[in-house]
């Protein structure tokens, strides 16, 4: 995250690759890699191929992207299938929802992007703490597929735990979360910058560290399940896990033949 501002100014509107609008160079996250266009958008469309493989997301999802960023998570899947159901990205990052707002909200796909002004010391230092719920402004079991890619990577615990009560809230009964994050053993229950680990961290929230008992313990809590876990497979040393809603139907065993 080495071009990282939370107060960067636009100096352009957008730049047009393959058809697609990406953002300025200024306002991408990611580190110097993600400032050539072809990367920037190789990743992206990684993304939504993983997402296919992963939660069986197709562009007749409905997507919640949570920490949207500049839309990356979109532009990937408008170049994959040029379609979707249904987008609806969140941030608190004021200068990226401009952005995306502006740029790349549409109603066909339906596409959109809202501001949540919630406090966070790296990206939105004005905005409000949570005391001890969130609210997303989106309908209950609404979304097929939500996703969150390096984001809990960036917050507090105790503002993961509002989240995933919420994510548990506005998740469709069949549907996906895909996240990453931070997550390791025999470590304290949250840390901010852990030196030696992967890298030199700098500046609030740069990198936060959970332990990983912790955090499935919360998952949970919050009325999800864990399908998926891989450790410390993506960006940076990130770990990846899909969750679904805790079903709490009669268990029914099953007997599986060779
Ligand atoms: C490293 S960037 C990742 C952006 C995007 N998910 C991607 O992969 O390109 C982290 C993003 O999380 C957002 N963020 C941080 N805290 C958040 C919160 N509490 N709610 C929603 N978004 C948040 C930041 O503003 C930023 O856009």
């Amino acid at each position: 995250m080495d071009n990282f501002s939370n107060s960067t100014q636009v100096t352009q509107d957008y730049i047009f690759y393959q058809g697609l609008r990406l953002p300025p160079k200024n306002l991408r996250w990611g580190g110097p890699r993600y400032l050539d266009d072809e990367f920037y958008l190789k990743s992206s469309k990684d993304r939504v191929k993983l997402l296919a493989n992963l939660c069986g997301f197709s562009k007749n999802s409905r997507v919640l992207d949570i920490g949207c960023g500049q839309g990356c998570l979109l532009t990937g899947i408008l170049s994959v299938y040029g379609e979707i159901k249904e987008y609806v990205g969140l941030d608190v990052h004021q200068a990226s929802i401009d952005w995306t707002s502006k740029n790349l909200s549409s109603q066909s796909p339906p596409v959109s992007f809202k501001l949540l002004n919630i406090f966070n010391e790296r990206y939105n230092p004005d905005g409000e703490a949570i005391t001890k719920e969130v609210h997303f402004p989106v309908p209950e079991r609404q979304f097929d597929t939500i996703v969150l890619v390096s984001v809990f990577s960036h917050m507090r615990l105790k503002d993961i735990q509002a989240y995933l009560k919420e994510i548990e809230r506005v998740l469709a009964v069949k549907g996906k979360v895909f996240l990453t994050l931070f997550v390791e053993h025999g470590v304290p229950e949250e840390e901010e910058n852990p030196k030696g680990y992967y890298r030199e961290w700098s500046g609030a929230l740069h990198c936060i560290r959970i332990n990983r008992f912790t955090f499935e313990d919360m998952v949970y809590d919050s009325g999800l399940i864990i399908d998926y876990f891989r450790y410390r497979h993506t960006n940076d040393g990130q770990s990846s896990y899909i969750l679904s809603l805790k079903d709490d139907s009669p268990f029914q065993a099953k007997v599986f033949q060779s």
